[in-house]
């Protein structure tokens, strides 16, 4: 499968498999498998990371194919409250609308170690830091809001009230090779959430409602491949032991200190907040956690293709490190 191309699913399914009128348990976690099939193959990944050279050069957004608005409709939502999957959708927006202070703080992480990075996430910016031209990922990334607040719409009959996030700001310490790495799991982490959700949504719904959360996970499953394999050559001294003891760090050193913006516990509490999480029946929430156990099973069986010659082929050969040369997991 490439990144424009889905198979079409036989008569009478939907991209999700059999459409159920009250899914249960176990055949929600079956959408969900078919579904991961379907998006997150190891193949798919590889092509999207392969991408990524090219769009350095030439970065051309995925085009989305044309939206049939008038055919969304609240029955093409089942096995959950509509209440609750407009509260979910309104969260998506609030998390995905402050895109442009995201894409300008990952690129201050970013420039002094990898210009083409940087400009990939944040486009280019004059000495005052204004942005002259947006980056690939804000403008794949900036289409979601719209597009969100349209299926709101679409579903609760009213404009969503939405109160937008506010972007955790650039935050340089004395190691900024340090401060990279750890912003840079955060935001594998969040692409990594919202590719999870997404699938999870598109499990309980279907026909073109069910299209269009399949054109967000399209994106953001592509994002997330490319932050992780440019991560794993830009850190290729990493394992996964220092990628849990990095992740250990950032929850245990920050779990006095909860409501300190841009700690992992923060994002956790305000996301599940942010998601009306309380209202969500268990097999919501355990439908959910076998979606992101899916997703992380396919993740991982890329992850070992990832040698470091095929990460050199990709990217050339000894990333630099610039002044802050240090372990990362420091
Ligand atoms: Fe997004
Ligand atoms: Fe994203």
């Amino acid at each position: 499968m490439t990144a424009t191309s889905v198979h079409l699913p036989a008569a009478g399914d939907d991209l999700a498999g059999p459409w159920w009128p009250a899914p249960g348990l176990v055949q929600t976690n079956h959408r969900i498998a078919t579904l991961t099939r379907r998006y997150v193959t190891a193949e798919h990944l590889c092509d999207r990371l392969n991408d990524l050279p090219r769009q350095f050069q030439t970065p051309q957004p995925r085009r989305w194919p044309r939206i049939a608005w008038g055919t969304l409709h609240p029955d093409q939502v089942s096995g959950i409250c509509l209440d609750t999957f407009c509260a979910i959708l309104l969260g998506t927006i609030n998390t995905e609308a402050p895109i442009r202070g995201y894409t300008q703080a990952s690129r201050q992480y970013l420039e002094q170690f990898y210009p083409q990075m940087a400009q990939f996430v944040g486009g280019t910016v004059n000495a005052d830091g204004q942005v002259l031209a947006p980056g690939l990922w804000e403008r794949e990334e900036k289409r979601h809001t719209p597009v969100l607040s349209l299926l709101y719409q679409r579903l609760s009959g009213e404009p969503p009230q939405s109160v937008p996030h506010t972007a955790r700001p650039y935050t340089p310490s004395d190691d900024p090779r340090a401060d990279l790495y750890r912003h840079g799991l955060h935001r594998i982490a969040t692409e990594y959430g919202a590719a999870c959700l997404y699938l999870w949504m598109m499990a309980y719904t279907t026909g073109p409602l069910q299209a269009v959360l399949g054109e967000l996970l399209i994106d953001e499953i592509n994002h997330m491949t490319k932050f992780w394999g440019f991560g794993r050559w830009a850190y290729g001294e990493t394992n996964v032991g220092m990628i849990a003891s990095t992740l250990a760090q950032a929850m245990v050193q920050k779990w006095r200190q909860p409501n300190l913006q841009g700690s992992l516990i923060h994002t956790l509490r305000r996301m599940t907040a942010e998601l009306a999480w309380d209202q969500w029946h268990l097999r919501h929430r355990l439908t959910l956690l076998y979606a992101f156990d899916q997703v992380m099973r396919v993740l991982w069986r890329w992850d070992q293709t990832l040698t470091p010659t095929y990460l050199t082929n990709l990217f050339g050969p000894n990333p630099p490190t610039g002044r802050g040369d240090r372990s990362p997991s420091r």
